[in-house]
């Protein structure tokens, strides 16, 4: 009898000695065959932490390749290699480099959400849950952070150092209105607003706090509302629905969809391990320069 997919896909990681880590926005069915589902922050800490000799990457790009840039022995796999971030896309190295000339007295920091070569030159990661206590961490007083702006503007307005901001964004957060959060009010008045700090800055001013994906987990578990409304991707609903069955979780919008999230599938990660294909890896010399960046970050830990 063929096995159950599910069951396939147990076989097959007891083979190969592999887990699965997967993202907060993946499908509920990635969700739940998962060893790991968190925020960036938490893979990378469990991607440099396993000791599996394979680790399935479900979510986009840039968490693979940090798994990849953490633990380079391992070997890291993307069930499709169409699953990129938009928003990494909107920085290159060379253009970082530009702009570093400009303000060589600044520190780099980098949003997790950025390429190998962009974490290669910079001084600093951050991830959305510690971005705050990575900035306010630093010695000097001038501080570039790339690429997500409107990541920038939350900290700089939670910070007294000088905050250089980059022109990027999430297009599926700034895809979220403030005209969205009032009529998601208006119709659930008892409801408490959470947002992603990825939000426009008067979406994150209407809302009761910012969170990174995990740190809306948390909340929504120790909050003693009963009702949310949740201003991210739509695929972290599931998880918060399953982990609290009590309580009411609307999305500020169910069109803010990461569509590039949703591109794994219960049968391409079997076919990752079948396969061992798409492998991701980083030239060693861009690698350990980007290594020393999510380490630092990694050190100081999560924030919210
Ligand atoms: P988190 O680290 O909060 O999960 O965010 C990752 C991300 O890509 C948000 O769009
Ligand atoms: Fe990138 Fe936005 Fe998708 Fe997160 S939700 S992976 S930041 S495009």
């Amino acid at each position: 009898m063929v096995p159950h997919m599910p069951e396939r896909i147990c076989q097959l990681k007891e083979e190969r000695n592999a887990i699965i880590l997967a993202h907060n926005y993946q499908l509920g069915e990635i969700q739940d065959i998962a060893d790991y589902v968190g925020d960036s922050l938490g893979l990378s800490q469990k991607a440099a932490a396993s000791d599996a000799d394979v680790i399935v990457f479900c979510g986009v790009d840039f968490m693979a390749e940090s798994a990849s840039i953490l633990s380079p022995d391992k070997t890291v796999l993307m069930p499709d290699m169409s699953a990129t971030c938009p928003m990494a896309a909107m920085i290159t190295a060379e253009a970082l480099r530009a702009e570093k000339e400009k303000y060589p007295d600044a520190v780099v920091v980098c949003y997790v959400n950025t390429s190998a070569e962009v974490k290669a030159e910079s001084d600093i990661c951050c991830t959305s849950s510690n971005a705050i206590n990575i900035v306010n961490s630093l010695e000097g007083e001038q501080v570039l952070f790339v690429p997500d702006k409107n990541l920038s503007l939350y900290v700089a307005s939670n910070t007294d150092k000088e905050v250089i901001h980059w022109n990027g964004i999430c297009p599926t957060h700034h895809y979220i209105l403030r005209g969205d959060i009032l009529s998601a009010k208006a119709k659930h008045p008892d409801a408490e607003v959470i947002v992603h700090p990825e939000c426009r800055p008067e979406v994150i001013e209407l809302a009761d706090c910012a969170f990174s994906t995990d740190g809306m987990i948390q909340h929504a578990k120790r909050s003693s509302a009963e009702e949310f409304i949740i201003g991210t991707e739509v695929g972290i609903l599931y998880r918060l629905q399953k982990e609290n069955p009590n309580k009411k979780f609307y999305p500020a919008h169910d069109r803010a969809i990461c569509p590039n999230m949703k591109l794994n599938t219960l049968d391409k990660v079997a076919r990752a391990l079948e396969s061992m294909e798409h492998q991701i890896r980083v030239p060693e010399g861009v690698r350990a320069r980007a290594k020393r960046a999510l380490d630092r970050m990694l050190e100081v830990g999560r924030g919210d």
